[in-house]
């Protein structure tokens, strides 16, 4: 792997969008910071300023008032053309450009800062095993249309990566996909981002992939003003007023379940139950129960214990068996906001 920045902060300072002749702001004087290598998910209703927010950073959008500053330095300091240099922006339907291959789309923005040509091929064969399209040669000289979705948008992430800029911009990058493949591209994502940590300004209208995602969850509401900004704990268990907790749904309990693994909580519970989970006892009243991954969530987890219409389920690591998770340690994990910030942290 080639040396990879780190990232550098991003801070929206009192930032406004009013578009000509609009009689209302479309973004509100948004006070807000991404940490470097921090990923921020902005969530909100259609309309709520989203994509607003995000083409103010790299200047597709004009601000009205207020400023956008990445590390120390306003966004209004150098030219618009300088600026998309060091952002790479991924947006739905991948934008790839359709008379490109593959290899010429990644390498369109090495080609304009005049990489030399090995280079430049390096780079593009290291991000296609990145995003997960290997044998490489396989794929650099197709065409988007001879892509599936899910490529395409691997090839989005790659080329918006290419440069190796040091702050991500994305835009629904992931709304056109099937669920299957969304969830897949999704890990890739993450896995990425855990890898090279740019910081990332990740716009979704979907607040279980920013519960997934994200860091920390900014949340617009219509008119684009700020109504919460905390880590999905956080917005899960407190949120700030009516309209963030009728944003995040009915189903806010559940979700939360959403942020612990099985294999966090059977460690928990067998530190509590100790020597007892040994004995013959315990082992009867599992019979019956459903197998899960320590990888899957208390979410995912509850689901096939609910399927099974059993009372908990079995625990494994690949062909190992972990132990075993009840009903109540599903709905009930202790702590878990603050278990996941400490292994964020
Ligand atoms: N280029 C534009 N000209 C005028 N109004 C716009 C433009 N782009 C967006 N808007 C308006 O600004 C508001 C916020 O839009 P947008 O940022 O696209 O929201 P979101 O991405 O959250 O759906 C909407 O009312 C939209 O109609
Ligand atoms: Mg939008």
């Amino acid at each position: 792997m080639t040396q990879h920045s780190t990232g550098t902060s991003i801070t929206f300072d009192q930032a406004t969008k009013t578009y000509l002749g609009a009689a209302a702001p479309a973004l509100d004087a948004l006070d807000l910071e991404v940490e470097a290598g921090e990923l921020v998910c902005l969530v909100g209703p259609s309309g709520g300023g989203k994509t607003t927010a995000l083409q103010l950073v790299n200047r597709l959008v004009d601000l009205t008032s207020g400023d956008i500053r990445i590390g120390d330095r306003s966004i209004t300091d150098q030219s618009a053309i300088e600026l998309r240099r060091t952002i790479g922006y991924a947006i739905q339907q991948s934008g790839l450009f359709p008379h490109y291959t593959v290899a010429d789309n990644i390498a369109t923005v090495p080609a304009i800062l005049g990489w030399e040509k090995k280079r430049i091929r390096a780079r593009t064969a290291e991000l296609l095993e990145l995003v997960g399209l290997s044998p490489v040669d396989t794929w650099l000289p197709r065409y988007p249309a001879q892509l599936s979705g899910g490529q395409q948008q691997r090839v989005g992430i790659a080329r918006a990566l290419a440069a190796d800029p040091p702050v991500m911009l994305m835009d629904e990058p992931f709304g056109a996909l099937d669920p299957i493949t969304r969830v897949a591209v999704q890990d890739e994502f993450l896995a990425i981002h855990r890898a090279v940590g740019k910081t990332t300004l990740f716009v979704t209208h979907d607040i279980d992939e920013a519960i997934k995602m994200a860091d920390r969850i900014a949340i617009l509401k219509p008119g684009g003003k700020l109504a919460q900004f905390g880590t999905p704990a956080e917005v899960l268990s407190n949120p700030a007023d009516d309209f963030v907790g009728e944003f995040l749904g009915a189903e806010r309990g559940l979700k939360r379940l959403a942020l612990t693994t099985v294999g966090e909580v059977v460690s928990d519970s067998h530190d509590r139950a100790g020597a007892e989970a040994e004995t013959a006892d315990a082992r009867t009243t599992t019979a019956g129960w459903p197998d899960v991954e320590a990888t899957m969530t208390l979410r995912e987890a509850l689901s096939v214990v609910s399927a099974a219409r059993a009372e908990g389920a079995i625990v494994h690591a690949g062909d190992s068996r972990l132990g075993e998770v009840s009903l109540r340690d599903l709905i009930a994990p202790p702590a878990a906001g603050e278990d996941r910030e400490g292994v964020r942290a």
